[in-house]
């Protein structure tokens, strides 16, 4: 068996509220690359040349094609057997859920797409996403498939220049926080999957859904990650192993209650 401390806790059945962080890890398994692994992005892409805004400063150009080619490679991608039964859990589950992802791929949408997502499902893309991009001038943000290059013009500004990935860069706020601490101050079981614990405020989640006494929290990760002691239950392998199994379990015992 995978993991280092695994049980089924009995009281799923009374889960009414839940919040869901995932990170790179979840994609994986689809080919896109983790950030920290050995030769992971910013292994070969430095953090200050093309995740910050003095980055983008210095360089637009690289910053642009390093999303770019990232924006192209989602259409070569599919959502993997995770992504799919998180889009189940949102269809079969009647409580609240809100889930957050780091990832600013589109594989969570396009899985929940091939489903009806329940009345009360919410989704957070807390790093932006990288199917959309927004105007420095205006802060309008815009559907995108294409690549952005120097001569681009701007849909509302009819500007060149002014278009950036809508993407979280280091030193920048990360998207809808009061939504996510509101429903982590609230949720009865919050679940981590792929995320790494390297990067905050998403690392201290658990911490805040511990904070009310109610949370139970679950780690589904590769390996250990930064923060995994602060979880009540880890599971460690791989996620598309490891969530449909959880999904299913998570389910069938709330079904029970
Ligand atoms: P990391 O690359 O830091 O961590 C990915 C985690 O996924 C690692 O702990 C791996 O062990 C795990 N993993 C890899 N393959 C897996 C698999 N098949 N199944 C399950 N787990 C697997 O990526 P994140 O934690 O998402 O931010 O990184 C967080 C943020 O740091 C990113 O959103 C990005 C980055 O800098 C910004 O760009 C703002």
């Amino acid at each position: 068996m995978n993991g280092i401390r695994y049980s089924i806790p009995m009281h799923l059945h009374t889960v009414n509220s839940i919040v869901i962080l995932t990170g790179a890890g979840i994609s994986a398994e689809s080919g896109l690359s983790t950030f920290r692994a050995e030769n992971g992005l910013w292994c070969n892409h430095p953090i200050e040349d093309v995740a910050t805004p003095e980055g983008f400063a210095r360089n637009p150009v690289l910053v642009q094609q390093f999303y770019n080619q990232r924006r192209a490679q989602l259409l070569s991608v599919e959502p993997n057997a995770a992504h799919h039964a998180l889009a189940q859990l949102a269809e079969g589950f009647k409580g609240s859920l809100l889930l957050v992802t780091q990832n600013v791929d589109n594989l969570h949408e396009r899985a929940y797409r091939q489903r009806r997502a329940n009345a009360n499902f919410r989704f957070v893309h807390m790093h932006g996403e990288l199917a959309k991009v927004r105007c420095t001038e205006t802060e309008m943000v815009y559907d995108w498939t294409e690549d952005i290059t120097a001569q681009t013009l701007c849909p509302c500004c009819r500007e060149i220049g002014t278009l950036r990935p809508h993407i979280v860069w280091f030193g920048e706020m990360p998207l809808e926080m009061p939504v996510i601490y509101e429903a982590l101050r609230k949720c009865d079981l919050f679940i981590s999957i792929g995320t790494s614990g390297n990067v905050y405020p998403a690392a201290g989640f658990v911490a805040e859904a511990r904070a009310s006494g109610r949370a139970h929290t679950v780690e589904i990760n590769l390996e250990p990650s930064q923060t995994h002691s602060l979880f009540h239950e880890t599971r460690h392998g791989k996620a598309t192993e490891l969530v449909p199994k959880f999904v299913e379990e998570l389910l069938s015992n709330r079904n029970k209650g």
